[in-house]
């Protein structure tokens, strides 16, 4: 590899080490994990090339796989996600970190190109702009490539696409896919951290404010469920009829956003599609709106539509941008549109991305082992390593469960007993 690593600045890595000792002391799963695999070295003489938000949680879930034995490169999957002084403390330490809060288009793709010029065996990838790049550019590397895992629902989609399409061409471990990651990093974590980008961008009061949820899939869900906490009435759009009548069942006002945009107060999309809240939409918003997604990718709302309407803009605050329409209406959109929680704030706390993250690590374990006997396609994450990631996250919350007798485990596998 030609360049080692380029972040923004060295001089903040002593700040950065002190978010990741942070974040360590509250990862206690993955850190038990490390302490055990450390000894063994089972990913000695494997190279790591990661696509994830560097953040003070990946620079644990780096240290860990290094402590393992792996070599490992490491850039941003978001333009804007990158903590500086994060990225600058993996650097001083060795790790080949490319990334820096900021990136424009060609500077994002260029940091993706020096962690596939490092010719990793394993791709760990959030939304999938590792492996579509490689797939597309650099597909000589692929046969040096064992396997790869990925973080999110988003590139999930677009993984499973490939694989329909038979263009996949390695296997991958759909980590999002795991109940012990779904359930609750993108409940909780994206319920807790997208609100915290929106305060943080605007500090204004959530209680008695119409919140509009677009899409109720399990992020929207966390969403809704943590902005009802603060005693914001919350209002659902959705698509899917089933995902729908949940979010009615759980006493959520629904309806579509041609009636949702003329209430709403503040607007928060997890949808996954693009376009949701757009041109025809924000003709109907009352002054004074706030726009956020929390969503991966910056297309659920139209910024082109909104740039097209206004007449002016100006950044209000950090990570608050306004725009004023021709009526003199003002729209306040948060982050450019951009993940909220990871712009604004500092993503999922790293107590809920002890979970999904010892469900990376241990997925790569896996592939690893596997190599040579797993077919190019999208696999699940075992029922055996969720039970395992449940109980010792379990275990070091220091909360004890019930254990089945034997004879209820033989009630539980048998037909006879009935009425
Ligand atoms: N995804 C959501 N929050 C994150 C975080 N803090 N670090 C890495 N990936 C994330």
């Amino acid at each position: 590899m030609d360049v080692k690593f380029k972040v923004k600045d060295l001089s903040l890595a002593d700040q950065g080490l002190l978010k990741i000792e942070w974040a360590e002391s509250r990862m206690p799963v993955l850190m038990k994990l490390r302490e055990k695999y450390s000894k063994e070295k089972p990913l000695s003489g494997i190279r790591i090339g990661g696509c994830l938000h560097i953040t003070k949680e990946t620079a644990v879930l780096v240290r860990t796989f290094m402590a393992a034995g792996a070599e490992t490169a490491w850039c941003g999957c978001n333009p804007l996600s990158t903590q500086d002084d994060v990225a600058a403390a993996l650097a001083k330490e060795g790790v080949a970190v490319f990334g820096w809060r900021g990136l424009s288009r060609e500077e994002y793709y260029w940091c993706i190109d020096q962690v596939i010029a490092s010719e990793p065996n394993i791709t760990l990838d959030d939304g999938a702009d590792l492996v579509v790049t490689i797939h597309e550019k650099r597909p000589e590397v692929i046969d040096g490539i064992i396997g790869g895992t990925e973080e999110t629902t988003t590139g999930v989609h677009r993984l499973k696409a490939m694989a329909e399409s038979g263009r996949l061409k390695y296997p991958i471990i759909a980590v999002n896919d795991a109940e012990t990651k779904w359930d609750f990093d993108n409940v909780y974590g994206t319920g807790q951290s997208s609100l915290d980008g929106i305060l943080r961008a605007t500090n204004i009061l959530l209680a008695g404010k119409n919140v509009v949820v677009v899409g109720y899939g399990h992020c929207g869900r966390g969403i809704a469920l943590r902005a009802r906490g603060m005693g914001a009435n919350v209002t659902v759009c959705e698509v899917d009829p089933i995902k729908a009548l949940k979010a009615v069942m759980e006493g959520y006002r629904v309806m579509p956003m041609s009636e949702a945009a003329k209430i709403g107060d503040i607007f928060i999309t997890a949808t996954g599609c693009k376009d949701v809240i757009r041109r025809e939409h924000i003709a109907l918003m009352k002054d004074g709106v706030v726009l956020a997604n929390a969503g991966h990718f910056n297309v659920e709302i139209s910024v082109s539509d909104l740039e097209e309407m206004a007449k002016s803009k100006k950044e209000i605050r950090p990570n608050n941008v306004e725009y004023i329409l021709p009526d003199g209406r003002r729209i306040y959109l948060l982050a450019e549109g951009r993940l909220v929680n990871l712009v604004a704030a500092e993503g999922h706390p790293s107590e809920v991305l002890d979970m999904s993250f010892a469900n990376q690590f241990m997925s790569v374990l896996r592939l690893v082992k596997e190599k040579g006997r797993l077919e190019p396609r999208v696999y699940e994450v075992p029922r055996e390593q969720d039970l395992e990631i449940a109980r010792l996250k379990l275990e070091t919350m220091g909360i004890r469960i019930d254990d089945l007798t034997p004879e209820q485990e033989r009630y539980l596998k048998s037909f006879e007993a009935g009425t």
